[in-house]
């Protein structure tokens, strides 16, 4: 199993590390267009590889694609980050323009690739890369809602007083702060549901500060968050590789599901070898729609401006 992650920045590395430190993967190529930055990123993560006991080679490349060639899954974060008081989407002007070269130098070398789309504005640049390689529509995902489940399990846990491993909990939606759809009436603490335990008052902040987990950790630390993208993205990444058709949240290209057309968002699919192998339908609460259906609308403005 090879992977490629483009873009050595603080989220490719993160995903290089997490995806070696599981060890599931032969091999890992970091690209990265500044010079001889993702080569020295791979060989200090492979210098911990006795300490941390995997046997993933890591390798880095300077934007060459020939070192990508045939990988099985590659990760795209390469762009610039949101700084304090940006939105995800006043990103697109740059990144529109470097996912569209990536994604084509990808599929170039790689053309059985299946790709995994983190820069922002992430559901747009996902729609991008459909638009740009015409992939079939489960080779290509974008990579949000898990990293959006993991800070919405992570606001329920502190609500709760309980342990992260006794929540569970997802966010469907767009991936930007009024997009996010945190679905607090299916949360569960150990398949009891959270409203039990907490008041309508108390969930609404969770679901609150939720959406707007990016933002603020782009505030305490002055760029975009790290840890937790490189764990989420790495999450996927293993569904993939070890083919566990396990759900996850997942920006994907919908053709009248959820009553949604032509645009990329999130929604629960199962990851499998094959990439998304099914799109999940869950029968949703007349506001979860309504709430799903303006998330659908805002990601379509943004996808406008593609365009432009
Ligand atoms: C975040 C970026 C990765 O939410 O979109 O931290």
């Amino acid at each position: 199993m090879k992977v490629t992650v483009v873009g050595a920045g603080a989220v490719g590395a993160s995903c290089a590390e997490y995806i070696a430190i599981k060890n599931f993967a032969s091999e890992v190529v970091l690209l990265d267009i500044k010079e001889g930055f993702a080569e020295g990123k791979a060989m200090d993560l492979m210098q911990t590889a006795s300490l941390n006991g995997f046997d993933t080679k890591l390798t880095g490349s300077t934007s060459d694609y020939s070192k990508t060639a045939n990988s099985d899954i590659a990760v795209i974060t390469s762009g610039i980050p949101r700084k304090p008081g940006m939105t995800r989407e006043e990103l697109i002007g740059i990144n529109a323009g470097i996912v569209k070269s990536v994604a084509a130098s990808l599929v170039e070398h790689s053309p059985n690739v299946i790709l995994i789309v983190v820069s922002n504005p992430m559901d747009t640049m996902t729609y991008l890369a459909h638009q740009v390689t015409g992939l079939p529509k489960n080779r290509i995902i974008g990579m949000g809602g898990a990293l959006d489940s993991a800070r919405f399990k992570f606001r329920l846990a502190e609500a709760l007083g309980a342990p992260i491993s006794d929540v569970d909990g997802m966010v469907i939606g767009g991936h930007s702060d009024k997009g996010m759809v945190p679905l607090t009436r299916m949360a569960t603490r150990n398949s009891v549901l959270v409203s039990e335990f907490l008041t309508e008052e108390r969930l609404n902040q969770v679901k609150e500060d939720t959406k707007v987990g990016g933002a603020t950790l782009t505030k305490l630390l002055g760029t975009s968050a790290w840890y937790a993208p490189g764990a989420a993205v790495s999450g996927l990444v293993q569904a993939i590789a070890c083919d566990q058709k396990k759900i996850f949240p997942c920006s994907a290209l919908l053709s009248g599901e959820y009553g949604l057309n032509d645009l990329c968002i999130g929604v629960p699919v199962v990851l499998g070898r094959n990439g998304i192998e099914k799109i999940v339908e869950i029968k949703l609460s007349d506001a979860e729609k309504a709430h799903l259906n303006e998330s659908a609308a805002g990601v379509k403005k943004t996808n406008g401006l593609l365009n432009a």
